[in-house]
């Protein structure tokens, strides 16, 4: 059996582990490493601390089906619907650009759990949290890979889904595997930076405004603001309204090596000044997305980029095709492809 290292608890990883699974039950061993305490990546939701009910998603918001990719990966969004874990919005967007065709649809139990939903679906693989990947070499048939405090594994075939510039920053033998071009292709990746705060307010408070999410239009700092759990059709009189705010990429760009203490009380002056008299939130969350979407994907890219045939090292994530569901989807089946011929 060969041992695959998945890097990355995100939507392209946690795909990539579930379709290894599901196609190749006997040929692999699978691992998952996340850097993080949890999995989700950039589709991240937090629950209120005075009640794990009420949640929000600080990442994506939800997902759009355009009526290309509601076909061509039509088992995927059936599967989704299937388990709860889609539902069609509901609820009244105000400044979003309609796009004929396309069905919007929201996570009851926020958005990790679409992640979530392949790693359970991948059972058998070995999830691990807090393994930070720092640096590869490869030996013989196999990768040894390195993470932080110094341990180290040996793998079969290596799969990473972190956004690209942190593909850049691992060390070993990575720099030397690269070709030139591949090197030249992968610098020309670029992502939005913004902000994303999560607030929870007491049962009382009330939120008075006539949507449930609202592309704001004409301010310099925020951009989105989305009463979460009306979004997601969940609002309850028992737990207090939760809200999420997306700042702009130029208030992302301008604050992007700030603290984010020093931050978010920016942008909590400049929400309360476009909703006056909102309620004091009890607790807020602050987030740095300083690899939000993608604005440049690797070029002519069809989902993936194999940087070393034998032993397999594959890069996927949204960065080698485009910043959304469908696009995560689209890279792992790719990748899939890639390890599918090769073990
Ligand atoms: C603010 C915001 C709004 C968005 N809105 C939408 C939306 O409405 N709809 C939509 O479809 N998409 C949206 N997106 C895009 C969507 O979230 C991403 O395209 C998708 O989640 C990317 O998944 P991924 O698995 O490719 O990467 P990620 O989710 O970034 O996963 C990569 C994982 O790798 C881990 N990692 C990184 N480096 C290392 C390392 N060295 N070692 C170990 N682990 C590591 C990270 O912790 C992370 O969990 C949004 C994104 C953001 C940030
Ligand atoms: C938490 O919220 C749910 C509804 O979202 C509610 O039914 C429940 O009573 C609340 N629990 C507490 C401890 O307040």
């Amino acid at each position: 059996m060969a041992r695959v290292l998945i890097v990355g608890a995100g939507l392209t990883g946690s795909l990539c582990a579930c379709l290894l699974r599901r196609e190749m039950p006997d040929k692999v061993k699978l691992v998952v490493w996340d850097k993080a305490r949890g999995s989700g990546g950039r589709m991240s939701t937090s629950r209120n601390p005075d009640n794990a009910s009420s949640l929000v998603d600080l990442g994506a918001q939800y997902i759009s089906a355009s009526s290309y990719y509601a076909q061509s990966h039509r088992s995927f969004y059936e599967e989704l619907l299937a388990h709860g874990v889609l539902e069609p919005l509901d609820a009244p967007v105000e400044g979003m650009l309609d796009k004929a065709g396309t069905i919007n649809y929201v996570t009851p139990l926020g958005m990790s759990s679409i992640v979530k939903h392949f790693l359970k679906e991948s059972a058998g693989a070995e999830l691990f949290f807090n393994r930070h990947v720092t640096s590869l070499f490869q030996k013989g048939a196999s990768w040894e890979v390195h993470r932080k405090g110094g341990e180290w594994e040996e793998f079969d075939a290596v799969v990473l889904t972190m956004p690209v510039p942190q593909i850049l920053q691992l060390q070993g033998d990575l720099g030397k595997l690269l070709s030139a071009s591949q090197k030249e292709l992968l610098e020309t990746v670029s992502y939005s930076s913004r902000y994303a705060l999560g607030l929870f307010y007491p049962p009382a408070a009330h939120i008075d405004v006539p949507w449930a999410v609202n592309y704001v239009a004409n301010n310099a700092c925020i951009r989105y603001i989305a009463i979460d759990d009306r979004k997601r059709s969940r609002e309850s009189p028992d737990c207090g309204p939760s809200m999420v705010v997306h700042t702009s990429v130029p208030f992302g760009l301008q604050h992007l090596e700030q603290d984010k203490e020093a931050v978010q009380p920016l942008i909590l002056e400049e929400l309360n000044k476009l909703l006056p008299g909102l309620p004091q939130p009890r607790s807020v969350k602050c987030h740095k997305w300083r690899y939000s979407q993608v604005l440049a994907s690797v070029p002519d890219c069809p989902g993936q980029m194999t940087l070393h045939a034998k032993p397999p090292l594959v890069c996927g994530g949204d960065g080698f095709i485009h910043s959304n569901f469908d696009g995560c989807v689209e890279s792992a089946l790719r990748v899939f492809d890639v390890l599918k011929a090769s073990l």
